[in-house]
């Protein structure tokens, strides 16, 4: 199993967000997590186009876009232009989930298929042979430094047995208050892709990075 840091840029100073960003880079973060909020799906409004198109020239990491976006199917050749390699929309933001994740693949990208803390995990069955990676939600979008859902730790169990039984290579992806000290029960319950705001950009970022590259070595 691959174990990945994705560093959340909405935690980030955004007056130094360039060596910010560049700080997980070079300390081994291979993903990107850019969260995307409407003010509509979710209450708060983070960043979008402009920004993405910005960051792109400034990093080789995957840019995983997390679109907190009602009717996200309308935006995603914009934000594939803007340079996303991997698209995550809601269930609960699509009117037809099945269209949205179609069209990302269908644009050469990868596609997630995120949901939030009260979406019954079963509704993800049906998408297993579309997705390349399936988020769950360990806090209510909208907000970085929200205290982690410890539900979600038997919601990543049920998943992961999903993804097993389905014989895809689909990864699982866990969102909203991971810190270095609950990241080996999340490693346990079934996550390899790891967002995490404040906990990479609260202090020292390269040690944190690097900390949570050390905890990866120790299940890989
Ligand atoms: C919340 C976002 C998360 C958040 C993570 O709506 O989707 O990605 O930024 O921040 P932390 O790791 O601080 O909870
Ligand atoms: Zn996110």
């Amino acid at each position: 199993m691959k174990y990945v840091i994705a560093p959340s840029i909405l935690s980030a100073d955004f007056t130094q967000l360039g060596s910010e960003i560049k700080q997980t880079e070079d300390n081994g973060a291979s993903f990107l997590h850019f969260d995307v909020m409407d003010g509509m799906f979710v209450p708060n409004i983070s960043f979008g186009i402009p920004v993405m198109k910005s960051i792109r020239k400034a990093t080789r990491q995957i840019m995983d876009a997390h679109l907190m976006v009602h009717d996200p199917i309308r935006y995603v050749e914009a934000f594939r232009d803007a340079g996303a390699d991997l698209i995550t929309v809601h269930y609960e933001a699509c009117p037809d989930v099945a269209k949205a994740l179609v069209k990302i693949k269908d644009m050469g990208l990868k596609a997630g298929l995120s949901i939030n803390p009260d979406t019954p995990v079963g509704v993800v069955r049906e998408y297993l042979e579309i997705v390349d990676m399936i988020l769950v939600m360990s806090v209510y979008p909208g907000a970085g430094g929200q205290k982690f859902i410890r539900e979600s730790l038997d919601r990543l169990r049920d998943i992961r047995r999903m993804i097993q039984e389905s014989g895809r290579d689909i990864d699982l992806q866990i969102d909203g208050g991971v810190t270095l000290d609950n990241m080996p029960e999340i490693i346990e319950a079934g996550a390899n892709i790891f967002v995490a705001g404040s906990a990479v950009f609260t202090g020292d970022i390269g040690e944190n990075v690097r900390k949570c590259m050390e905890i990866f070595r120790k299940y890989e």
